[in-house]
């Protein structure tokens, strides 16, 4: 799967779906349930480490579980994190996402919004292409004062939109939008050229993503924006496939998955 395939699905109006993984076993499973994105989130720092936020992850770490990702895989698209501070300028990003590249990943993904358009800007002019996450970043949890609900108010959500149009514009190649009101996940898919795909985002944005661990009922709290998609099925497998389903047809997310502004 190349990047263009997903824009593809996005001109046609075709939903795709995504998910994360950290090792080979669970990647085979998921390239042979069609799922079309694998993200090797951070988010490892909490349900494969057991730790409070992913700041503590390391570049070490994420080569090392990307590496073992991409040997489980080659039908999906492979997306990596980079971690907390490994692009804190433009000359760490260059040098950070291409040990990332070289383990595997087709491509890096970056959080934060407007200041983030120089390092991507360059990174892309490189050959590096990028996924920009804005909305609810997590590596900036201590700034944010918790893991809370973004652009609720009309001038966050227009600031979120601005930097989104800005790290299109820089030449980020998909976005990533987490927790915020189905109606600006809905704005952003319609005003971006590339794929927006959201978790905690609404119902309309062009793709959707899930924590694997949050996805099979596994980790010690689930969000409300996801789904055990594991109950009432037999395997996993078969979960993988129910979510990819349920996001192909948009019976997920459902409404109680969703935030709305007020
Ligand atoms: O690290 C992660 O799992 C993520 C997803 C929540 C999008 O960034």
């Amino acid at each position: 799967m190349y990047i263009h395939d997903l824009h593809t699905k996005k001109q046609q109006g075709k939903r795709f779906s995504s998910i994360t993984a950290y090792d080979a076993s669970f990647s085979r499973l998921i390239g042979q349930a069609g799922i079309e994105l694998v993200l090797v989130g951070d988010s490892l720092g909490n349900v494969i480490q057991g730790k409070k936020t992913t700041i503590p992850v390391t570049l070490d770490e994420m080569a090392y579980h990307t590496e073992a990702v991409s040997r489980g895989g080659e039908a999906f698209f492979l997306v990596s994190d980079m971690p907390f501070m490994t692009y804190a300028t433009s000359n760490d990003a260059l040098v950070n996402a291409a040990v990332l590249m070289q383990a595997g990943a087709q491509m890096v993904k970056l959080e934060g919004g407007e200041w983030l358009g120089d390092t991507i800007f360059q990174l892309a002019e490189r050959g590096l292409p990028v996924c920009a996450h804005i909305g609810l970043t997590p590596q900036s949890v201590h700034k944010m004062g918790g893991f809370k609900v973004q652009g609720k108010q009309r001038e966050d959500a227009e600031t979120i939109l601005a930097d989104a149009l800005i790290l299109e514009e820089a030449g980020a190649e998909l976005l990533v939008v987490e927790c915020v009101p189905s109606s600006l996940g809905a704005q952003l898919a319609k005003r971006l050229r590339i794929p927006v795909i959201g978790i905690g985002a609404g119902p309309q944005t062009d793709a959707q993503i899930l924590v694997l661990y949050d996805m099979l009922g596994i980790s010690a709290r689930i969000p409300k924006f996801s789904r055990n998609f594991l109950d009432g099925e037999t395997s996993v497998l078969d979960a993988l496939q129910a979510y990819a389903d349920s996001v192909r047809n948009g019976r997920f997310p459902a409404p109680e998955h969703c935030f709305s502004d007020s």
